[in-house]
C-alpha cells in the first residue's frame, strides 16, 4: 500500500472508531455530547493515530488494539485544540476549517468538552480489553503524564507566561517539547506498547518521536507564518499578532526551515535499528515537514 492510502486508511478507521466510542448526540446531555462530537469528529489530519499505528506497525501489533490507543490520544490532543482557542488563551474562532467549540456552542460549553474529552480517553485506554492489566496501567500513566502539568498542559503555560517576551532558543525547545512532544511522544509510545516493544525499542523510539515532537511544533509555526487561513483552516498570522515566541520570529523562516530540515534528518537516523518495520514512520516524518495545513 503507498503512504497516501495507508494514511487516507487509518484516518478513515480512526473517524470510526471515535464515532462509536463517543457518546451518541442524543445522549442527555445532548447538547454536550453533540459539542464532544463536533469538535471530535470529521476534521484534523489525525498525525497522533497515524504516528501509534506507525509505530504499533513496527511490531506488528493488530490494528484493531491500536484503534483504542489512537482514539485516546487523539481525544487528548482534541481537548487541548478546544481549550487552546478559548478566549483566555488564543482567543481564536476558527478551527478545522469550522467555527471554533466556544463560538459554535459557548464558552462553558467549551471548557467541558476539554473536560469530558480528557477524562473519556482515558476511560478508553482503562477500558481496553486486549491488553493485561498491568500494560494497561503503563498506558494510563504514559498518556496522564504526557497530558498533564510535566506534559501538554506545562507547555501550554509556559506559552502563555511566554507572551510578549524574547525566549532563549532553548526555552522556546523546552515550550514546544512539552506543549507538543509530549502528546507526540505519548501516541508513538502507546503504539509500540500495543506491540508489546521491549525496553530497548521503546528508548529508541522516545527518541524519535523527541525529534518528530519539536519538528512538528517548527513546522506549525511555519506554516502560522506563511500559509493561508483558507489552507490552514485555522486564523493564520496569529503568532505574531499575539507575540508568541515561535522559531520563525527567534530565527526567521529560513533559519526555521533549516532547524526543521536538521530535525527530519535526525528522527530518520533515529529510526535507524528498526530497517523497514519503521516505513510509515519515515513517511510521516516526511509528511510531517510537507504537510500544507
Ligand atoms: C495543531 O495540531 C496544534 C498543535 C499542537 C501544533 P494539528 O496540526 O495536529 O491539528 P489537527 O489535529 O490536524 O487539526
Ligand atoms: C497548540 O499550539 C498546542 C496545543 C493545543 C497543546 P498552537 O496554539 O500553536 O496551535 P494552533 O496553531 O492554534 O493550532
Ligand atoms: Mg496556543
Ligand atoms: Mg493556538
Ligand atoms: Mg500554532
Amino acid at each position: 500500500m503507498d503512504f497516501p492510502s495507508w494514511m487516507s486508511a487509518v484516518q478513515q478507521r480512526t473517524e470510526t472508531a471515535l464515532e462509536k466510542l463517543l457518546p451518541a448526540s442524543t445522549t442527555i446531555p445532548a447538547r454536550l455530547h453533540e459539542s464532544m462530537r463536533y469538535a471530535a469528529l470529521g476534521g484534523g489530519k489525525r498525525v497522533r493515530p497515524l504516528l501509534c499505528h506507525a509505530a504499533g506497525e513496527v511490531f506488528a501489533a493488530p490494528a484493531d488494539h491500536l484503534d483504542r490507543a489512537a482514539c485516546a490520544v487523539e481525544m487528548i490532543h482534541v481537548y487541548s485544540l478546544v481549550h487552546d482557542d478559548l478566549p483566555c488563551m488564543d482567543d481564536d474562532v476558527l478551527r478545522r476549517g469550522k467555527p471554533t467549540c466556544h463560538v459554535e456552542y459557548d464558552e462553558a460549553t467549551a471548557l467541558l468538552v476539554g473536560d469530558a474529552l480528557q477524562t473519556q480517553a482515558f476511560q478508553v485506554l482503562a477500558e481496553d480489553g486486549a491488553d493485561d492489566p498491568a500494560r494497561r496501567l503503563a498506558m494510563v500513566a504514559l498518556l496522564a503524564h504526557a497530558a498533564g502539568s510535566r506534559g501538554m498542559a506545562g507547555g501550554q503555560a509556559i506559552d502563555l507566561a511566554s507572551v510578549g517576551k524574547t525566549l532563549a532558543l532553548e526555552e522556546l525547545e523546552l515550550m514546544h517539547i512539552h506543549k507538543t512532544g509530549a502528546l507526540i511522544r505519548a501516541a508513538v509510545l502507546l503504539g509500540a506498547h500495543c506491540g508489546k516493544a521491549d525496553q530497548a525499542a521503546i528508548d529508541s523510539l522516545t527518541h524519535f518521536a523527541n525529534r518528530a515532537g519539536l519538528l512538528f511544533q517548527v513546522v506549525d509555526d511555519i506554516l502560522d507564518a506563511e500559509a493561508s487561513t483558507a489552507t490552514l483552516g485555522k486564523t493564520a498570522g496569529k503568532d505574531a499578532a499575539q507575540g508568541k515566541p515561535t522559531y520563525v520570529n527567534l530565527l526567521g523562516v529560513s533559519r526555521a526551515r533549516a532547524m526543521a530540515a536538521e530535525l527530519r534528518d535526525e528522527a530518520h537516523a533515529s529510526l535507524a535499528g528498526f530497517g523497514d518495520r519503521a516505513k510509515r514512520l519515515h513517511e510521516l516524518t516526511d509528511f510531517i515537514v510537507e504537510r500544507s495545513f
